[in-house]
């Protein structure tokens, strides 16, 4: 199932108001992640992360949120969530590259996931890259 907004369209009309909360998830991607991964990767994003990439939550138009905005997923409709992980692991934070942890990287992913309103499952994200073949989003 996919669900095309026009996602311009909609935040002209709705000019001002926070349509990002009220809009559905754009992917069928849910349940890749466990609930605990993201909660870690929650204090470890702003920590590592959030003063290079702004709140990953703020839906509001004027408020930078790189990693959970629109132009974020149309960068990455139809790559993996192992790419993902592996630009997090191998580039990212770009200040001190290369000092995450598989673990970490995976909770990190997971937190992002989250924020970008994928549901959580039963299952933990696995800390290889090479398994997350599945598309982060939907083309
Ligand atoms: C010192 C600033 C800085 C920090 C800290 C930082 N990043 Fe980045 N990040 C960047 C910049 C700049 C880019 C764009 C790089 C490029 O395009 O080559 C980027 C790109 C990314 C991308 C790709 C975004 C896209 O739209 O394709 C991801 C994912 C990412 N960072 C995740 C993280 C995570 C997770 C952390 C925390 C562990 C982090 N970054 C910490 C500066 C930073």
């Amino acid at each position: 199932m996919c669900t095309r907004v026009p996602s311009v369209t909609t935040a002209l009309v709705a000019a001002g108001a926070v349509v990002a909360l009220v809009r559905p998830s754009l992917s069928a991607q849910d349940g890749l992640y466990a609930p605990p991964q993201a909660g870690r990767g929650a204090s470890l994003y702003e920590e590592r992360c959030l003063s290079c990439h702004g709140e990953l939550t703020a839906f509001v138009p004027e408020v930078a949120a790189l990693l959970g905005d629109h132009t974020f997923r149309n960068r990455w409709k139809g790559r993996t969530v192992g790419e993902l992980f592996e630009l997090v692991q191998v580039e990212m934070p770009q200040d001190d590259p290369g000092s995450l942890t598989p673990a970490e990287t995976a909770d990190l992913v997971a937190y992002i996931l989250s924020g970008n309103r994928l549901g959580a499952g039963d299952r933990a994200l696995p800390e290889t890259p090479e398994q997350l073949t599945q598309p982060l989003f939907q083309p």
